[in-house]
């Protein structure tokens, strides 16, 4: 199976994402884990805040999740009106209003009324992630800022490589299934073109980093955040889980240390003054 083929349909399943994977931020939060052994560290918030320099009135954080930019945004700049969006009503339980349930593909927001959108690690659940570029370029203002993030198709690629491997070795193959990846519906590598589609002047910002783990565990809650996508992962999901923690363990005992490649990246970029069809 190739990396692409990969990609699981349950990843935009309204009720997966509802209740199952962001029914509450545990899988997010694992993730999210993961990357404070990273280096460099990249204050992700504080570099969105950075691009909004220039921006007033309402700013919508469309699936903002565990609330990660909209804590720093409304700290650091309580001049903006910081509304939060999301899918999962659960994920937003612990979120301070002004919030709003709602999907990024038909938002209720008048068109032209928003300054700026966050869509960060989030185009890749949409369906057709077009048809979420098309309604944020319509709520938003003439000359409104769009900021989205994503990882590139090479992102953390001794994962999959781990994860492979454990696979091929449950099922008694030469070579396992690749996990499921996210972000292959919407990957950094494609995104400046396709935002190109709606938006101007799109600049990319590249955001690599390792991360070195000396035990397996934040490696091995990362694999586990996906089991809300395990019956489309085509390999018995626990068993998989327990062999790429046996083969971790192994690697770091034998190397001192297991190094993962991070290759994400935010983009920033402008509706135009007409829209595009
Ligand atoms: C990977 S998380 C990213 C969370 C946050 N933006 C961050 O970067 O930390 C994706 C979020 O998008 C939300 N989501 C998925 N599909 C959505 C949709 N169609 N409309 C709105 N939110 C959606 C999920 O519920 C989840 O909270």
């Amino acid at each position: 199976m190739t990396r692409s083929g990969a990609q699981s349909p349950a990843s935009t399943d309204r009720h997966v994402i509802t209740r199952e994977a962001y029914g509450t931020d545990a899988h997010l939060a694992a993730r999210q884990r993961l990357y404070q052994a990273q280096h460099p560290r990249h204050d992700l918030p504080a570099i969105a805040a950075d691009h909004l320099a220039g921006a007033n009135g309402i700013v919508a954080d469309i699936g903002c999740g565990n609330g990660w930019y909209l804590r720093h945004l409304r700290q650091h700049r309580p001049d903006l009106v910081v509304v939060g969006v999301d899918l999962s009503a659960g994920i937003l339980a612990e979120q301070r209003p002004p919030l709003v349930v709602a999907d990024a593909q038909a938002l209720p927001f008048a068109s032209g009324s928003l300054h700026a959108v966050l869509v960060m690690h989030m185009l890749y659940h949409l369906p057709d992630p077009d048809t979420g570029l098309r309604e944020l370029a319509r709520v938003l203002t003439p000359d409104g800022t769009l900021i989205t993030s994503t990882n590139a198709r090479a992102d953390k690629r001794e994962l999959d490589q781990l994860w492979s491997q454990a696979a091929a070795d449950v099922l008694g193959l030469p070579e396992g299934p690749h996990r499921i990846s996210l972000s292959q519906r919407f990957p950094l590598d494609d995104a400046p073109a396709r935002l190109a589609r709606y938006f101007d002047d799109v600049r990319l910002v590249h955001l690599p980093g390792v991360i070195s783990v000396t035990e397996p565990a934040p490696a091995i809650a990362h694999f586990a955040s996906y089991q809300a996508w395990a019956a489309d992962s085509g390999v018995p999901f626990e068993p998989t889980l327990a062999r790429a923690e046996q083969r971790l363990t192994e690697t770091i005992e034998r190397d001192g240390a297991f190094t993962i490649t991070c290759q994400s990246g935010m983009l920033i970029c402008r509706t135009p003054a007409e829209p595009r069809t």
